[in-house]
């Protein structure tokens, strides 16, 4: 099909099956806010007034916003490391990347598990991770001197994944000087003119003439003057790969997926749209040097948020947030190790599933299962351990030939149905195992 530019004819762009099958991907927030990565752990967007956020920011990558606010954590901490007089900027003759190995990089996410790989290519401080035509601002002219974006590309597909950009479209902190500090600021303090919007306009047609990106991943919005030449951008986009996808976040009326983040946009049922969340695995998208394991998800909650994502029918784009040598920091790298090893087994339950007539219930006893189909098996992933011999589900009968297994070990397990109640009896040895997925086949009716 080809695209015009013109909202009604992009209507037509529909989510590509690679994205529905592939439910997890990572987001990589890598820039100069990664050599100091600093910032105060308070705890998850969603849960702070914005006033109380921006002056203790969490997210490391907004360090410099945050140095802007004169008395915050972060305003103090840089005078004390730095100096007064230490321009945000001249992190760039810090930042040498020199540890940097991208295909080493793309094994360690392939063995997580991971089909889709979305690095920040120009997050808001304005610095770009490729060698950009339209600034001096970027990675070949300071700091590592090399093609990050274009190096990355090439090592995660050839191990077969799938490539996106993330762009601050609405922001770029070259452009303003004042902080983002209250309610509403981030909705003016931007750069508003033709100059900007073009810049942004050719930089996102640059990244696509040179990678080809699976993703185009806006950030905040786009700006008013040039929303209307979004149609050009994403029909161009389309007709050369039409398995692309474009996120919610550009202030127009179009978008493939939609985006939630940490407590924001959360889904608590399944939406009729495609979603993807994202978070750290801490509370911040850089890296963030002040965190520790308190702050980090463990392996089994990153198991139960995948679960619990892909169950209500999105994909969960897990961030994480490399040293400015261009290492991974240990904590992050055994998560994702973990949720790979766990996913080894238990994938079949997650990849290329969709989502049943419901995504889960809570158990009388207080356990939660969440449910996902493939072909003509259904997918009953215990959320937590399994505290109890017996898993009982009210009102669910199942045909007298169905088959339940421990999706893990093939091992058959017996089951009755009394009355309205389908109960399972759990083998002992899952007994106080986490992550457990029974497989159904064939996929039952539903409750009566
Ligand atoms: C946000 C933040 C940001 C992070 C991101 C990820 O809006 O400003 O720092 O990159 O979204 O979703």
């Amino acid at each position: 099909m080809f695209y015009e530019p013109t909202w009604e004819s992009l209507r037509h762009h529909g989510v590509p099956k690679w994205y529905e099958d592939a439910k997890f991907g990572i987001f990589i927030h890598w820039g100069l806010y990664s050599v100091p990565a600093w910032a105060t752990p308070i705890g998850e967007l969603g849960e702070f007034s914005a006033e109380e956020w921006l002056k203790n920011n969490p997210y490391a990558e907004w360090y410099q916003n945050t140095l802007r606010i004169e008395g915050s954590p972060t305003w103090r901490h840089h005078v004390e490391t730095y100096g007064e007089d230490f321009e945000y900027e001249r992190f760039a003759q810090l930042w040498k990347a020199e540890k940097w190995d991208p295909d080493e990089w793309a094994e360690l996410f392939k063995r997580a598990g991971a089909k889709y790989i979305i690095p920040t290519t120009k997050h808001h401080e304005g610095f770009c991770l490729w060698p950009s035509k339209y600034t001096d601002f970027c990675v070949m002219v300071k700091g590592p001197n090399r093609d990050l974006i274009g190096e990355l590309s090439k090592s995660v597909r050839n191990l077969g994944l799938r490539f996106g950009v993330y762009y601050s479209g609405a922001l770029d902190w070259r452009f303003t000087k004042e902080p983002i500090a209250k309610e509403g600021d981030i909705k003016y303090i931007r750069p508003h003119t033709y100059e900007y919007s073009d810049y942004a306009y050719n930089q996102f047609m640059e990244l696509i003439e040179l990678y080809m990106p699976d993703i185009l991943w806006n950030d905040i919005g786009w700006p008013e003057k040039g929303r209307e030449d979004l149609k050009y951008l994403f029909a161009y986009f389309y007709n050369r790969n039409p398995n692309g996808l474009v996120n919610d976040r550009w202030e127009v009326n179009h978008w493939d997926f939609r985006t939630a983040e940490y407590k924001v946009g959360y889904h608590e049922e399944i939406p009729t749209f495609k979603w993807e969340f994202c978070r750290g695995l801490g509370y911040s998208f850089g890296y963030n040097q002040v965190e520790g394991e308190e702050h980090t998800l463990t392996v089994e909650q990153l198991i139960d948020t995948l679960v619990d994502v892909v169950s209500k029918g999105g994909n969960l784009l897990l961030n994480i947030g490399p040293r400015a040598d261009g290492t991974i920091p240990e904590i992050q790298k055994e998560r994702l190790e973990g949720l790979g090893r766990w996913l080894e087994k238990n994938g079949e339950a997650i990849y290329e599933t969709r989502v049943w007539e419901r995504y889960g219930e809570k158990l009388e006893d207080g356990m939660e299962i969440r449910y996902t189909k493939r072909d003509n098996s259904l997918y009953m992933t215990v959320l937590g351990k399994i505290l109890k011999g017996e898993i009982v589900i009210t009102g669910m009968r199942l045909e007298e030939d169905t088959k339940i297994e421990v999706l893990e070990t093939g091992e058959p397990v017996k089951y009755i149905n009394q009355g309205k109640e389908l109960k399972i009896s759990i083998p002992d040895e899952l007994r106080d195992k986490h992550g457990i997925v029974l497989k159904l086949s064939p996929v039952p009716t539903a409750k009566e």
